[in-house]
C-alpha cells in the first residue's frame, strides 16, 4: 500500500478526538493509579484503555506499519527504521490524575525515524495542534503556526528566553545531578547573581512544551530522560513551525529521535537559532 501522509494525518486527528472523550470522562483518582518506578512515574487505566484503542484501531487500519506506544513499549524491542506510530494516550499523566488541564495525546508518525507526521490533543483546552512534514503546522487545522505568522521576533539570547524544562521521573543517578546542576546554571548568570534566562516554566507534558515553542510562546524546552513517544509528534508540528530540535547534550546537532535528550528553539526570522543553542550549551559546561 502507497504511504498516504494526509490519510495518516486525517486518521490520526480522529483518534486524538476519540481519546480526547475518553480523557474528558474520566473521573481519575490518584488512589487508582499505578506507579512505574516511584510516586513521580504513574500510569492509569485510562492511559492503558486509550493507547490499547488507538493500537487496535492502528493496526487494523494499516497493517503494515509498526506500532510503538508508551504503555506497551518492551525494551527488547527498540525503535527501528520501518515506519513507526509512536504514541503516548497521555503525555502529562501527573497532570491528568490531578485534574491540572494540561495533558494531551501525542500521536507520532515516523519513516527512517524521521518524525514525519504529528498531532497534539489537549482535551481539557481542546487545542488540537498537527502537521505533516512538508506542509506547515497548524493550530486547530486553520491557524498556521507560529502564532505571530511573520511577526515573530527575534531570537536575542538567553536572558530573554523563556524556557520549558521538566523534572522527569528519574529522580537519582546521573540524570538526576544533571538536571539539578543544568537548572540552577540556567537560573542565575556567572558573573553578578543575576539572571540567565528570563524565567523557566515545568508544566508537565513533553509533548506541550514542544508546541509551545512550535506557537512561539516558549522560546526553548530543555529536558533530559524523557522518551521517544513524549517527542516524536510535536517534533514535527515543531520543525514545521521553523524551529529546530538538536540533542541536549552539548555540541550535538543532530539528534536522535529516541536519544532521551532534547533541546528545541523556534522559529526565528535570519540566524538567532544556533545562536541561541550554543549560548545554551556554553552555559551548561564546565560550570
Ligand atoms: C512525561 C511528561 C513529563 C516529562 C516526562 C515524561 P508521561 O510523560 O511528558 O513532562 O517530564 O519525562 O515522561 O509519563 O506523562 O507520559
Amino acid at each position: 500500500m502507497a504511504m498516504d501522509l494526509n490519510d495518516i494525518h486525517d486518521t490520526l486527528v480522529s483518534l486524538a478526538h476519540q481519546a480526547g472523550e475518553i480523557i474528558n470522562n474520566a473521573l481519575p483518582e490518584t488512589s487508582g493509579t499505578g506507579s512505574k518506578k516511584n510516586t513521580a512515574d504513574l500510569v492509569t487505566e485510562y492511559d492503558r484503555a486509550v493507547e490499547k484503542m488507538i493500537s487496535t484501531s492502528l493496526m487494523g487500519k494499516y497493517p503494515d506499519y509498526k506500532f510503538h506506544g508508551e504503555e506497551s513499549y518492551d525494551p527488547n524491542t527498540p525503535l527501528t527504521d520501518a515506519p513507526t506510530f509512536i504514541v503516548d494516550p497521555i503525555d502529562g499523566t501527573v497532570n491528568f490524575i490531578h485534574s491540572f488541564p494540561h495533558a494531551c495525546v501525542a500521536l507520532g508518525f515516523a519513516v527512517n525515524r524521521v518524525p514525519t507526521v504529528g498531532v497534539v490533543y489537549n482535551p481539557s483546552t481542546k487545542a488540537l495542534y498537527s502537521a505533516i512534514r512538508g506542509q506547515g503546522a497548524f493550530l486547530n487545522q486553520e491557524t498556521r503556526l507560529p502564532l505571530k505568522g511573520e511577526n515573530v521576533e527575534p531570537l536575542s539570547g538567553l536572558s530573554s528566553a523563556l524556557i520549558s524544562i521538566e523534572w522527569g521521573s528519574d529522580r537519582g543517578g546521573p540524570n538526576w545531578d544533571t538536571k539539578v546542576r543544568t537548572f540552577a546554571q540556567l537560573g542565575q548568570s556567572k558573573e553578578n547573581g543575576g539572571a540567565m534566562v528570563r524565567s523557566m516554566r515545568s508544566l508537565g507534558s513533553a509533548a506541550l512544551n514542544m508546541c509551545a515553542v512550535a506557537e512561539g510562546t516558549m522560546d526553548l524546552y530543555w529536558e533530559g530522560g524523557c522518551w521517544e513517544w513524549d517527542v516524536c509528534a510535536a517534533w514535527v508540528i515543531l520543525t514545521e513551525a521553523g524551529g529546530i530540535v538538536v540533542d541536549g547534550n552539548p555540541g550535538d546537532w543532530n539528534p536522535r529521535l529516541d536519544g532521551r535528550k532534547y533541546l528545541a528553539v523556534r522559529g526565528a526570522p535570519e540566524k538567532g537559532q544556533k545562536e541561541i543553542v550554543e549560548e545554551f550549551w556554553s552555559n551548561i559546561q564546565g560550570r
